[in-house]
This record gives C-alpha cells, sequence and structure tokens, in this order.
C-alpha cells in the first residue's frame, strides 16, 4: 500500500536512474561514481526524491546508449514485462494444441509496449496487441506488433 504510516509521510516512486554518491560497507559489485538505474522496493522510500537507498542486487549499470530520462523510464515496465513473459508464462514453451501467438492487452501502454518489443525480439510467436486510438494502434505497430484489434 501507498499509504503512510499515521503521523508519517510516504515517497511515492519506483523507476530511478542516477550517480552512486555513496556505498555501504558491504556492497561489492558497485563504487561511488557509477551510473546505474533501477526499479526500488515498497520496503524502502519511494525514488521521486534527489537520493535514496537501494539494494545493490536491485541494481543495474545504466546503459551508456540511454540518457537519463531515458533510463529512468525502462526498469519497472521492462521487468514486469519480462517477469510476465519468461519468468511466469514462460511464453517460449509451445502449448500443444494452440497458436503460437500472444494477445497483449493494453499493448501501447507502459508495460504492454515493453512486452511488444521484447516478445518480438525474443520470441518467434505472432503478436497481436489491442489499442483503442489511431496513434496508439500506430505506436504498438511500430514496435513490432504483427497484428492490431
Ligand atoms: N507500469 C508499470 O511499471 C506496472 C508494473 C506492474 C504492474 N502494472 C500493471 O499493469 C497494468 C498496465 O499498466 P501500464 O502502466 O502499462 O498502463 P498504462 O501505461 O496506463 O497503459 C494502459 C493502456 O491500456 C489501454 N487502455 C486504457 N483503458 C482501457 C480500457 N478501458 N480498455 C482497454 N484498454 C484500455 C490504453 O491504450 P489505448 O490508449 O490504446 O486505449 C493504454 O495504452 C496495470 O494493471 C498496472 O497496474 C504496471
Amino acid at each position: 500500500s501507498a499509504a503512510p504510516e499515521k503521523e508519517q509521510w510516504r515517497v511515492l516512486g519506483w523507476d530511478a536512474a542516477g550517480t552512486i554518491v555513496a556505498v555501504g560497507a558491504d556492497v561489492t559489485g558497485f563504487s561511488v561514481g557509477d551510473e546505474v538505474f533501477y526499479a526500488g522496493a515498497l520496503i524502502r522510500s519511494g525514488t521521486n526524491a534527489a537520493f535514496h537507498l537501494v539494494d545493490e542486487r536491485l541494481v543495474g549499470r545504466k546503459p551508456r546508449s540511454l540518457n537519463w530520462a531515458e533510463a529512468a523510464a525502462l526498469p519497472l515496465t521492462a521487468l514486469t514485462a519480462w517477469e510476465m513473459l519468461f519468468d511466469r508464462l514462460d511464453v517460449r514453451r509451445s502449448v500443444p494444441g494452440t497458436a503460437p501467438a500472444l494477445l497483449i492487452i493494453g499493448g501501447a501502454g507502459g508495460v504492454g509496449s515493453m512486452a511488444i518489443q521484447l516478445a518480438r525480439a525474443l520470441t518467434g510467436l505472432t503478436i497481436i496487441a489491442t489499442a483503442s486510438r489511431p496513434e496508439t494502434q500506430e505506436w504498438v505497430t511500430s514496435l513490432g506488433a504483427h497484428y492490431v484489434v
């Protein structure tokens, strides 16, 4: 829940991209000055703040090909889409009697737009996305959807 405890406040926000300014004594994978990105955790304060604290196991190195805004926009939607496709649904496993196809509802959304790109790049599935507006229909097609509903 995002509700704060009584008399307390809660900082919202999941995604972050930034430069490490300090590390804990047990941190082994990162150093001060490293450029990183991550989606945070509910048990810590949110990322809509100038400084935050994160478990190093959640952190990745910011891709050099992305600027700060692009990197900060990526973690949670991409992780959600990845875990859905490859951990939970295991979409690369063939299911006897079904077409090798994937229906992505809300394909133009944050999660859907990542799911389309991952599925197109990493599977041979036929991708069908839903989108309700001309611009979102165009967007999901540009991302790799074979068909739009
Ligand atoms: N964003 C995340 O990182 C994240 C993480 C975990 C879970 N989730 C969950 O994943 C789901 C999608 O989140 P999101 O952030 O991707 O959403 P979003 O960016 O708000 O996208 C929603 C998409 O769904 C379509 N849509 C809106 N209203 C609709 C309706 N009434 N019927 C059918 N389609 C509709 C819209 O497409 P059109 O404009 O083309 O209609 C829009 O592109 C939510 O349940 C959210 O709680 C999101």
